[in-house]
């Protein structure tokens, strides 16, 4: 197990290059599952994650191969075997979207039941309401999920739950129903640009999706599909990281290779709190949009400390859950009191215990943490409990007085491409030595 050493005090300063979002890459890599010929999927990131998927879709016979420079060329070989199994499943939740493509392409899937993670409660209940209105039997056995139809069914379907939508379940219900016969029409989808990302993919290899990236959703389901070329999205949730991290520091970060447009929440509550965030060349254009057109580039900086917000986590266009630890870290160093509220997944605050050891002040109450600013926060042995949990304490260890040692990395290691090697490159002091 490799742990971070990280001195804090430096300001960020430079460019980062960010790479294609793993939450992106991860569904799309399931589909590939659905398609006669080979896909290749590109700039897919060298992720722990991304590792498991090609190893889940290795044991139901796709090859996978990752060039260097991060493209990855995916074939369907073998069609025997259809089981994902506990021990793959349960180190990554997202191998939950091999069923639905396994299930539309072959008539069948057995699929271990993902438990619960770090973050809380799991269900996936709405992927499995969703694969049986479009005419799926499904059972449980032995801790699997085992799902079987002839030929599914186009249906109208309402995915909505108590917390939003689901992406996943989108993903999952969208990926069946492009086999499936007739129309389908997803009510209450997930609107991410992850989803949207998907449809792309799957429309390129020969479906009918249209309305992805919308709360309603229409697929005329095809007989068959064939494998494609498809360029994933920036991944906003590592941009985001990046973005915290300069302001955080006082530094100046150019970030290329960004969709500004796919994180105007995140963009928004910056500059609320006094962070400058403009397209490359504009700087100080507080005012001024980011560019919205693909691989834009987008300066990040703050010269002084930030002025305490709130923040509620919601789905898209909503701010990201995905980085509620990290902005909490931002907040830890705000000039007053700032109130974070977790609507998606209301047990996401791991990352408290460990703020408060490095001098936090945070009071947890339900699903709200009321973040009061410190003048300073202190370097401290910590330890993450997940991905982003894990982000946000290599943040706060940056700007931490003296060391802070982030133990059990491979959390990070399996959604950030080289984040020691990106800070560093951005004058960071941080070095990754083996526990
Ligand atoms: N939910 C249900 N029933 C379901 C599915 C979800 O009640 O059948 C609930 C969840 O418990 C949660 C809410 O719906 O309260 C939203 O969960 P969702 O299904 O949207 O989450 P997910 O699709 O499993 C993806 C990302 C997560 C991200 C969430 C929310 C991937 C691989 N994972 O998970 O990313 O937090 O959407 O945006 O895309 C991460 O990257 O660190 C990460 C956890």
């Amino acid at each position: 197990m490799d742990k971070f050493v990280i001195k804090g005090g430096s300001r960020l300063k430079g460019r980062v290059n960010i790479g294609g979002s793993k939450n992106s890459a991860l569904p799309i890599m399931a589909g590939a599952l659905l398609a006669e010929g080979p896909s290749t999927i590109y700039p897919v990131p060298d992720l722990a994650d991304v590792r498991y998927m090609c190893e889940i879709l290795g044991d139901v016979g796709v090859s996978s191969g990752r060039s260097r420079d991060g493209r990855l060329t995916l074939a369907v070989e073998d069609e025997s075997d259809s089981h994902a199994r506990y021990d793959r499943v349960r180190k990554m939740r997202a191998s939950i979207c091999v069923l639905g493509p396994l299930l539309a392409k072959r008539g069948r899937a057995r699929v271990a039941m993902p438990g619960g993670c770090n973050i809380g409660s799991r269900p996936v209940n709405l992927h499995l309401r969703g694969l049986r209105a479009l005419g799926a039997e499904i059972e449980l056995a032995g801790g699997d999920i085992v799902a079987t139809a002839k030929r599914l069914t186009g249906a109208t379907i309402f995915l909505g739950g108590p917390f939003g939508s689901t992406v996943l379940g989108t993903a999952n219900v969208m990926m069946a129903a492009t086999l499936a016969e007739g129309t389908t029409v997803l009510e209450a989808a997930a609107c991410e640009p992850e989803v949207a990302d998907l449809a792309a993919y799957l429309n390129a290899m020969g479906a009918q999706v249209r309305g992805a990236g919308t709360p309603r959703v229409v697929i005329e389901g095809v007989a068959s599909l064939r494998g494609a070329a498809h360029h994933i999205i920036p991944d906003r949730i590592e941009a985001g990281t990046f973005m915290i991290g300069a302001a955080l520091t006082n530094g100046e970060v150019t970030l290329e290779n960004v969709r500004a447009d796919h994180m105007m929440a995140v963009v928004d509550k910056l500059r609320q709190v006094g962070v400058i965030v403009a397209p490359a060349g504009e700087k100080g254009g507080e005012k001024v949009q980011p560019d919205n057109s693909p691989d834009a580039s987008v300066v990040v900086s703050s010269a002084r400390r930030l002025e305490p917000t709130d923040v509620v986590t919601q789905p898209y266009p909503g701010f990201p859950t995905d980085l509620q630890a990290q902005i909490m870290t931002l907040l830890c160093l705000a000039d007053g009191n700032s109130a974070i509220t977790e609507k998606i997944f209301p047990d996401r605050f791991m990352h408290v215990a460990e703020l408060l050891r490095m001098g936090a002040d945070i009071r947890k109450e339900g699903p709200t943490t009321i973040v009061t600013g410190v003048k300073r926060l202190i370097g401290a042995p910590v330890m993450a409990s997940d991905l982003r949990a894990s982000a946000a304490l290599v943040l706060a260890g940056l700007v931490a007085r003296g060391e802070t040692t982030v133990s059990r990395v491979y959390h990070i290691d399996r959604g950030y491409e080289q984040i020691e090697a990106k800070l560093r490159s951005l004058g960071a002091d941080i070095r990754r030595v083996a526990e």
